[in-house]
């Protein structure tokens, strides 16, 4: 039986040139290179220069994403934007993507469930791709988070970083089978419940303030694991497959030890798992297109793979999707 498959054509990223080292924020907080390393993995991240804003790296990986899957401009017709960090309040930071891409027909729009944002974009586009509503879009990830950090706190402040990272996604036949190509399952999770263990203390309804990210980081960190292994094993069971038929993991980068727990619990190897949160710190709604891309690039993930993706984040959100690139 044929079916509309959302495939993955091609995928994008970029990060601000600025890095900023666990060495240079010692000399701004009470933390050590040693600290960070230990509990988070993490070496350094990238933080976008004065001036510089999520839609100008959005745009960078989203031009990326279309060289690599040879789509032009006028082939794009839905463009998502998955960012906690926009440009504005309004109008959407898709829409300012659009015009700056050049794009000039279909619909534009921002999707926010912070870390989980890829994911839950990636659901959304499929949902709009295989109803036939629209054939190719633009899926990107990109935040700003050094704009929402309070660079006073060392327990939030060491963790994040700034990037960008896009996948084009377009509607093609397939089989209706596993082998097919495109996105086979997703899972996504809320709990509203968990809302002030990871929030962001400004906005303008509440406050007429941008405000600053505060986290209860220990308590985020057990419910992450737990919610991780469940999303992944939904995600699977859905498809049909085993975790273990898994030929790549793409974690969304938070945290070293989070990723090597839910890894752990899931049975996974550590040879399939894709880690870029030493270089990148975490970069919210990028970090997995971040991550996906460079896998792609150094050749790991292969056309054909089975790549698992997961991510947690503020609200709590959370979810998985399996794809087969
Ligand atoms: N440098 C030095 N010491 C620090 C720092 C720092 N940067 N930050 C906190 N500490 C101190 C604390 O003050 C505390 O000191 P105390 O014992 O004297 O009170 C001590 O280190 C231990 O603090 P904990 O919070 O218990 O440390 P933990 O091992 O839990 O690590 C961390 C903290 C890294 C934040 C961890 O909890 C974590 O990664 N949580 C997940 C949070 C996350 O990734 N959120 C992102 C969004 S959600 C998601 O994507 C999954």
């Amino acid at each position: 039986m044929s079916v509309l498959r959302c495939v993955v054509k091609g995928s994008g990223s970029y990060l601000p040139e600025k890095v900023l080292t666990n060495d240079d924020l010692s000399a701004m907080v009470d933390t050590s290179n040693d600290w960070i390393i230990e509990r988070t993995g993490i070496r350094e991240r990238h933080i976008a220069a004065e001036g510089e804003k999520t839609s100008d790296l959005a745009v960078r990986a989203a031009q990326e994403a279309m060289r690599n899957a040879d789509v032009s401009v006028d082939d794009i017709d839905l463009i998502v934007v998955a960012t906690a960090t926009p440009d504005l309040t309004f109008p959407a930071t898709a829409t300012i993507v659009q015009r700056e891409l050049g794009v000039r027909t279909g619909a534009a729009f921002d999707l926010q469930a912070v870390c989980s944002g890829f994911v839950y974009g990636l659901s959304t586009v499929e949902k709009f791709l295989i109803s036939g509503q629209h054939k190719t879009a633009l899926l990107i990830g990109a935040e700003t988070f050094s704009r929402i950090l309070d660079w006073k706190d060392r327990t939030t402040c060491v963790l994040f970083g700034d990037g960008a990272g896009a996948f084009v996604l377009k509607a093609e036949e397939g089989a209706g089978e596993i082998s097919d190509q495109g996105v086979i399952s997703s899972f996504l999770r809320a709990d509203g419940r968990m809302a002030d263990l990871l929030y962001v203390d400004g906005g303008p309804s509440a406050t007429q303030t941008t405000g600053y990210l505060r986290m209860q980081g220990n308590q985020v960190f057990r419910q992450a694991v737990q919610h991780i292994a469940e999303a992944v094993e939904e995600a699977a069971e859905e498809a049909g497959v085993a975790v273990s038929d898994i030929n790549w993991f793409v974690p969304h980068q938070a945290n070293a030890r989070i990723i090597t727990a839910a890894s752990r619990r899931l049975g996974i190897s550590s040879d399939i798992v894709v880690n870029t949160v030493e270089w990148h710190g975490n970069t919210s709604a990028a970090s997995i297109p971040l991550a996906f891309h460079e896998a792609v690039k150094d050749g790991r993930i292969k056309r054909n793979d089975l790549v698992m993706l997961e991510a947690m984040g503020g609200g709590f959100t959370w979810g998985a999707a399996l794809l087969r690139y």
